[in-house]
């Protein structure tokens, strides 16, 4: 989002927020709860639009009528509890970038359509959070948003639509896991005039990893209602003054990355090597996209009872470790060295070997053909630059 595309600028923003902040943007006042019932049984309780029945799923006990819960996560700040030092941790990122939006605009010399993006963390008290990292109480949020003219936002929406679910096929996320859902008139968001979700197929069913919201002039216009700031764009081309629409990209870092783990997992019945000392049932390879594998590559001298093979292999290391996330191992037998590092999905191994010491090359095995070749260790920077952006 920040290095591709030129005109899009990233900002960190604070997690602690003023409640006016989160009045404003509809968060206190409108939509953003939901409907709880609790087990007159049991006393579990559940969201409402989460059952299927209207009985307890746990013990088949009657349910209460449904009452509204607040999502927001409420805090104080200094020594003293009272109305007056009440903060929020902030449910969405976005609106830390709608109250910077001046600060944005008079600092980078940008002119509308432009973007601002985060990534940080948001916090939302919800009733039922689960399914692994799938929904969770604090998570990791990528938001971006796009102020465009009211005329072209329906454009831009259809456009930013597009582009993110090609960076997730670009990511390698497979087609058939992934679809689009376009989000009903009557399960829109308060602050949004139309939204597509990008769901994923998982195991637990398609369930959403991003939505793409076309939030009007919603933020920008409360923002400035409520704060007395004027937070309208004079646009030089048009000659006019307006509050810019936003178009929203919001992804789940935590959910998306799941989806990327769920896709990479593979478990290869039988083994893929039949050497004698790893014949095994099955062998797992996390086989994630180069471009975002932790873990690039693994150095390994091939014995590491031979001085001369370890510090080789630890002046590749270096060589190499500024520019990609290496690992240096020595424990074990080199194919058990494979194994381990194609269950962490790590993309290339370099084995130094005697020859590496006559020769200066080294052989690259790659994880998903479990190819090997040759390469002189000069070459490796520029070699492994290239093949980890494919
Ligand atoms: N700013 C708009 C916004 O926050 P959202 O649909 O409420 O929209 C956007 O959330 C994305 O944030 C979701 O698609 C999801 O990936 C992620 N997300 C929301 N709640 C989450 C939770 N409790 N745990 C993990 N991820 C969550």
């Amino acid at each position: 989002m920040t290095r591709i595309k030129e005109n899009i600028v990233g900002l960190d923003a604070a997690i602690l927020m003023s409640p006016k902040i989160w009045q404003a943007s509809g968060h206190l006042t409108a939509g953003f709860a939901d409907e709880l019932v609790e087990c007159k049984k049991c006393h579990h309780r559940f969201r409402k639009d989460f059952l299927e029945k209207d009985i307890c799923p746990d013990c088949q006990g009657p349910l209460t009528e449904p009452r509204k819960f607040n999502l927001m996560m409420k805090t104080f700040i200094g020594p003293l509890e009272g109305e007056a030092s009440q903060a929020y941790l902030r449910a969405e990122t976005c609106q830390g970038i709608y109250v910077n939006f001046l600060n944005v605009l008079n600092s980078s010399r940008l002119k509308i359509p432009f973007g601002i993006a985060q990534i940080g963390k948001s916090f939302r008290n919800e009733i039922t959070p689960g399914n692994f990292i799938y929904r969770t109480r604090e998570f990791e949020q990528m938001e971006m948003q796009w102020f465009c003219p009211p005329d072209k936002a329906a454009e831009f929406f259809a456009y930013w639509k597009e582009e993110r679910m090609k960076w997730y096929l670009d990511l390698g996320l497979k087609k058939e896991n992934l679809r689009f859902r376009e989000v009903g008139q009557d399960e829109l968001a308060h602050y949004a005039k139309a939204a597509v979700d990008i769901e994923y197929k998982f195991p637990f069913g398609w369930k959403e990893i991003e939505g793409v919201h076309n939030r009007g002039d919603w933020d920008l216009s409360n923002h400035a209602k409520h704060s007395g700031q004027d937070l309208s764009y004079f646009d030089e081309e048009k000659k006019e003054r307006y509050f810019p629409h936003i178009i929203e990209t919001s992804v789940g870092a935590d959910r998306s990355f799941l989806a990327f783990l769920i896709d990479a997992y593979d478990e290869v019945k039988g083994g893929r090597t039949k050497t004698t000392e790893s014949v095994k049932e099955e062998e797992v390879v996390l086989r994630l996209s180069g471009r975002i594998a932790p873990i690039k590559l693994a150095i390994l001298p091939l014995l590491k009872n031979k001085p001369e093979l370890v510090k080789k292999a630890k002046e590749v290391f270096d060589l190499l470790k500024t520019d990609f996330y290496c690992q240096y191992d020595e424990a074990g037998s080199i194919g058990r060295r494979y194994r381990r590092q194609d269950e962490v999905g790590t993309v290339f191994c370099l084995t130094v070997d005697f020859d590496s010491l006559e020769k200066d090359d080294l052989t690259l095995r790659d994880r998903d053909t479990m190819e090997q070749e040759r390469i002189k260790i000069a070459d490796l920077p520029s070699v492994i630059k290239k093949r980890l952006e494919k």
